[in-house]
């Protein structure tokens, strides 16, 4: 593909603007030469105004969510583009959530314009384990761990019953919540069913990837070894 296609793709400008931008000698190599609008050359050789080109298409990243962002790209209020350059919201590919994350939910939060990938790790019929850390209102009751792992729990106005969820107590109030699919504000309306509340939602990690030293609202672009983790890593729930 053309640099000036490939560029204008990944946000910087409309076609027409990136190419002034080749003009005015603001696109080269790493080593300073002046590059135009027709070159092909591996991305990972471009400049632009001297910074390294963004990663090309096939640009799959982790996100630590704060509480109070929306999963959108058009919602008032703040959004987790916000927290990513202002470009990425342009991208061609787009750039997608992989499911989505409640306002009120933190966490790892996945983003990809890969749309194979995306449906891979959300689909159930992957086995992807969503680990979620749950603060609730109400101490737990001992019997929550045996209800998720029954693969018979029924959540509202639902016609099918939940795959086998497992359930860590860490605490009276306090517990690891696994699960593979990802139905909407499913671990809130999972104890929501056992008569608890959540309060406050936190997911750790999504297959074998965790969220490390990630610090709230910061981002990583993965590479294959992080994908391997998220699909081949923590499959199924030891329910
Ligand atoms: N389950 C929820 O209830 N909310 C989330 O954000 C994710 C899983």
């Amino acid at each position: 593909m053309k640099l000036v296609r490939l560029i204008a793709n990944l946000g910087y400008g409309s076609r027409k603007q990136v190419a002034a931008m080749f003009r005015e000698g603001r696109i080269t190599r790493r080593d300073g030469e002046v590059l135009y609008a027709d070159d092909r050359i591996e991305p990972a050789e471009v400049c632009v105004d001297g910074e390294p080109l963004d990663p090309p298409p096939g640009l799959t990243l982790m996100l630590h969510k704060p509480v109070g962002y929306t999963c959108s790209t058009r919602d008032a209020g703040r959004l987790v583009y916000d927290l990513l350059p202002e470009r990425y919201r342009r991208r061609d590919p787009v750039l997608s959530t992989v499911g989505r994350l409640d306002r009120d939910t933190s966490g790892l939060l996945l983003m990809t314009d890969d749309g194979g990938l995306l449906h891979r790790i959300i689909s159930p019929r992957s086995q992807v384990a969503k680990c979620y850390e749950a603060e609730l209102a109400a101490d737990l009751s001992g019997e929550e761990a045996a209800l998720f792992a029954s693969g018979t729990l029924m959540l509202d106005s639902e016609t099918m019953p939940l795959a086998p969820a497992a359930l860590e107590v860490i605490a009276p109030r306090r517990a690891r919540l696994t699960v593979t699919e990802g139905r909407y504000h499913q671990a809130r309306r999972m104890f929501a069913a056992t008569g608890n509340h959540v309060l406050a939602l936190h997911r750790v990690s999504v297959g074998g990837l965790t969220l490390g030293d990630l610090a709230s609202g910061q981002w990583h672009a993965l590479d294959a070894g992080d994908i391997t983790q998220i699909l081949d890593g923590g499959r199924t729930p030891d329910a």
